[in-house]
């Protein structure tokens, strides 16, 4: 399968900006249309072959027409709009158009599908009934899919604050033992691998994939607080944070149907807090399958750093997670 018109949805959000880049490696290879909303002030980098069109993501026709021509879709909505009916209609509109292959829109951590169901969809958008759907209609051949895993982008989760650090005022939050393994990967190499599926679909089509760069145990909080300190030459003031109670918390809140409240918790819990965790996804990385080289901790510290900058701002929220209230 050669794809060869490609059509990126969200193509100025974090994620389809970095596959952006990636794809103009190729040069002319790719003929590149960014979607967006009519509302969007997106404008495509300049000197690139990239058009721009815009569509009303409630209507069919509106979709078919910009997806008309193309070979391959590329979801990066944002997480937030990740519903399942408008996810439907726009997957719904790729198979009228004869879209060839649909790239969802996944980017999540791993869960089991019994985990993915005990949680609300406002947890993790739908994207479980969406890859559902997705499968039901590789197999009756209406459409190929794929979908990319690699647990939450390295360089964000350390920069904006949820990794538990506040580089700028080097100052650590370490969630329980700060030893629970991590499956996580830099943007740039999710970017690298979606823009190498798209290359060669082929061995990927009708399955998901997950990748991590980091090999099985080498990344943990207390490995990252070690680089950090090493990195930026200096020591690091550290907080213990009982990640137990904002577990517990979390689990009472969803219970209690409350999953607003208790969203936080739970992603903080799962990276971190061995005990109900279910991040590890290491026994199903392919990184091979998708040009994914092995990278060290300190690398990836040092490119994140140097692309966000030292002093740049937590976003507070994402950073100090407490128990919830109950
Ligand atoms: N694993 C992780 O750590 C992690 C981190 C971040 C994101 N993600 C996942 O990666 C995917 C892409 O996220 P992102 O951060 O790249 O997104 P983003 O930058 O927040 O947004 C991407 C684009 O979505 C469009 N958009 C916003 N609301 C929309 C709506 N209601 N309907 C249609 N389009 C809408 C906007 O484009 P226009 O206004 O130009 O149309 C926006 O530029 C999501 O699935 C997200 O969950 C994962």
């Amino acid at each position: 399968m050669e794809l060869k018109n490609v059509a990126i949805l969200g193509p100025g959000g974090n994620v389809g900006a970095a596959i952006i880049t990636e794809l103009l490696k190729d040069g002319s290879r790719f003929n590149l249309v960014g979607i967006t909303r009519k509302t969007s002030t997106y404008t495509p980098p300049p000197n690139t072959n990239i058009t721009h069109k815009s569509v009303d993501y409630t209507s069919f026709h509106s979709l078919l027409e910009a997806f008309t021509g193309q070979d391959a879709v590329v979801n990066c909505i944002t997480g937030g709009a990740t519903h399942y009916e408008p996810s439907k209609l726009i997957i719904d509109a790729a198979v009228a158009a004869g879209v060839k292959f649909f790239f969802a829109n996944d980017y999540v951590g791993h869960l089991t599908r019994e985990q993915f169901k005990r949680l609300p969809e406002s947890f993790v958008g739908a994207k479980p009934r969406i890859r559902e759907y997705l499968e039901e209609l590789g197999t009756q051949g209406k459409i190929a899919w794929t979908g990319l895993t690699g647990g939450p982008f390295f360089d964000m989760w350390l920069m904006k604050g949820p990794a538990g650090f506040d580089i700028a005022n080097r100052h650590a939050r370490i969630y329980g033992t700060g030893n629970n393994p991590l499956c996580w990967t830099p943007l740039p190499t999710i970017a690298l691998a979606v823009a190498n599926i798209i290359r060669n679909p082929k061995p990927v089509c009708n399955r998901p994939i997950y990748i991590c760069p980091f090999p099985k145990n080498q990344l943990t909080q207390n490995i990252l607080l070690s680089t950090l300190e090493s990195v930026l030459d200096t020591k690091f003031t550290i907080e213990n944070v009982d990640v137990k109670k904002i577990n517990e918390h979390a689990k009472i809140a969803l219970e209690r149907g409350e999953a607003g409240k208790a969203m936080k918790g739970l992603a903080v819990s799962n990276q971190f807090y061995e005990a109900d965790s279910g991040n590890d996804f290491s026994h199903l990385v392919e990184n091979e399958v998708v040009g994914v080289n092995t990278m060290s901790v300190e690398d990836a510290v040092r490119e994140a750093i140097q692309r966000y900058g030292e002093d740049f701002k937590i976003v507070e929220g994402m950073f100090r997670v407490e128990p919830c209230e109950i």
